[in-house]
């Protein structure tokens, strides 16, 4: 199935719920419906989320699912962050979406609390991400990723790293796994 493109209401307190295209919640019925387990709702990431953004990351960056971001990194970025966040206020994940250039965005950061995964968060979390880059007029998403299954679910396709030299020379540069990279880079075309 191919990402879909969610309408993200404002809901008037900087918030944004998601109304799924079809079905329940489509454009033109009035209450919006978030599809997330408990109606939590995705909205943009502040500078008082970073610290549970690195909680949120840690874990996987320990297994080397996700790559290491200082709290300044964290800081000079957050706008790129959106979060997940269920009724209880609580963050269950969170992703972000880094414009290289008008052609190219990548998916990064993306991780769901262990114990909400397998809910939809990851998949309504990219979905907004993929919006978002779709509403900037970018012309493709890609992600380097040791889960390209669950990308795969959402429309992305297998590329080849050496396609995308922004990418490339923005991080993989300096990353200390660059001669080891057990990545796989996927794409999805807007
Ligand atoms: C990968 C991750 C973000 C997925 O989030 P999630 O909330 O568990 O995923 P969802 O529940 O939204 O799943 C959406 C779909 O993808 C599938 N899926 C999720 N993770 C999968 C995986 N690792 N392999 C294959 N399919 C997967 C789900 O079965 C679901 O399919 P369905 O709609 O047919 O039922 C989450 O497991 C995570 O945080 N992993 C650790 C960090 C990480 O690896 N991040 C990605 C780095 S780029």
């Amino acid at each position: 199935m191919s990402a879909l493109p969610l309408n993200i209401g404002e809901t008037g307190d900087g918030r944004s719920t998601l109304r799924s295209p079809h079905g329940v919640g489509a454009p033109g019925v009035t209450s919006p419906v978030s599809p997330l387990p408990g109606e939590a709702v995705v909205r943009g990431a502040t500078l008082l989320d970073v610290p549970t953004l690195e909680s949120l990351m840690a874990p996987y960056v320990a297994t080397g699912d996700l790559l290491p971001r200082s709290n300044y990194d964290l800081c000079r970025h957050v706008k790129e962050y959106l979060v997940a966040e269920a009724p209880d206020g609580d963050l269950v994940g969170c992703g972000s979406l880094k414009i290289y250039s008008r052609d190219l965005a990548e998916v990064a950061g993306l991780a769901v609390r262990a114990d909400q995964q397998g809910t939809g968060v990851g998949r309504v979390l990219m979905e907004a991400l993929v919006a978002e880059a779709r509403s900037s007029g970018i012309a493709e998403v890609l992600a380097l990723t040791r889960k390209p299954a669950f990308f795969h679910k959402l429309g992305f396709v297998l590329a080849e790293k050496g396609h995308f030299p922004l990418k490339v020379w923005a991080d993989c540069a300096r990353c200390p796994r660059q001669n080891c990279c057990d990545e796989i880079t996927v794409v999805l075309k807007l």
